[in-house]
């Protein structure tokens, strides 16, 4: 089976919700869920789910939370034999407090240690990930780090999951040596330096990509579905009506159906539709990944 590739960030995310309404500089009761995330992690999960043949390439700190997603992928079947976990640094975690209606009141991030996917790391593991079919990178590695990423690996199809609209940045001046990308609607909008509010202005950001070189775009617009394009097809999906538990990590399963359709051959426009066949088996979950993820489901979702 053809090798896949991620290179990107592992993260602990609790997240705190009180019982009543939250009393600052008090100790508030509530309920607290602890959980593994980092989109390069949700995707390379994501993808192991489906049964593909994945290997991830991060870091996290020689930590409790560390540790344990380090051995949960490692059961899933994950090739993790250049996921380092260093004795000096904690993992990184997003910790967040919301309040009774579920907004949020207060966060508190350390994504340090994420620093140390250096160009000294890619160095290290560019021989051995060289014979991936595609590589899918996150942009939590710096700006830095990306650009160096790109020019080493520039031999293999690489995907690019621009992670939020503050990390999109860092890809903005070498997006053209994405072989594939998946923003969200805003993040596209700070990559491309185009507004989109309408149909076309989604269709000028997608030909923008691809005289920039990139050469199959997919533009997700939450409820709205996706826009993909490349040189031979483009359109917009919608999703059939689901019931949303949680919308996060949506986007993540749907770049792991992206790339997991590439080594299947799938056109853009199938490879849209596996996408949205994630995303939805992803929206029915509380957790930004679905332990149910697998080739079942997505087979019965698109046949439905
Ligand atoms: N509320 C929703 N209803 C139906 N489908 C949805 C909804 N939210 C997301 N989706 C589906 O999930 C896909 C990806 O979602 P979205 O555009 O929110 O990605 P994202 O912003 O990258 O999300 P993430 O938080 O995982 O990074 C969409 O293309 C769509 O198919
Ligand atoms: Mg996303």
């Amino acid at each position: 089976m053809k090798k896949i590739s991620i290179i990107g960030g592992i993260t602990a995310d609790i997240e705190g919700t009180p019982y009543n309404r939250l009393i600052h500089g008090d100790s508030n009761p509530g309920k607290i869920t602890l959980s593994y995330g980092g989109v390069g992690r949700n995707i390379t999960e994501n993808l192991a789910r489906m049964g593909a043949n994945v290997g991830f390439v991060s870091v996290a700190g020689d930590d409790f939370p560390g540790r344990g997603a380090l051995r949960e992928l490692k059961e899933l079947g994950v090739n993790v034999e250049h996921v380092k976990l260093l004795p000096e640094e904690n993992t990184a975690v997003y910790m967040s407090i919301l309040n009774i209606v579920g907004d949020m009141e207060l966060a508190l991030c350390n994504m340090d240690v994420l620093e140390r996917i250096s160009n000294t790391f890619i160095d290290e593991v560019a021989e051995d990930i060289g014979d991936s079919a595609i590589i899918g990178i996150d942009t939590n590695l710096t700006a830095e780090t990306l650009a160096d990423t790109a020019d080493k690996l520039s031999g293999i199809p690489l995907f690019l999951d621009p992670v939020s609209v503050t990390k999109a940045e860092r890809a903005k001046n070498i997006i053209g040596r994405f072989h594939t990308i998946k923003p969200n609607r805003m993040e596209a909008e700070v990559l491309s330096g185009i507004r989109i509010t309408s149909e076309e202005e989604l269709e000028k950001a997608g030909q923008w990509f691809l005289s920039e070189g990139v050469e199959r775009v997919f533009i997700s617009l939450g409820a709205g579905g996706v826009y993909f394009t490349d040189r031979t097809d483009s359109g917009i999906l919608r999703p059939k009506p689901v019931k949303v538990v949680s919308a996060t990590g949506a986007g993540d399963a749907f770049s792991a159906a992206v790339l997991y359709g590439f080594v299947q051959g799938l056109s853009v426009k199938e490879t849209a539709l596996y996408g949205m066949a994630a995303a939805a088996v992803t929206l029915e979950s509380k957790t930004s990944v679905n332990s149910m993820m697998s080739q079942e489901k997505l087979k019965a979702y698109l046949s439905e």
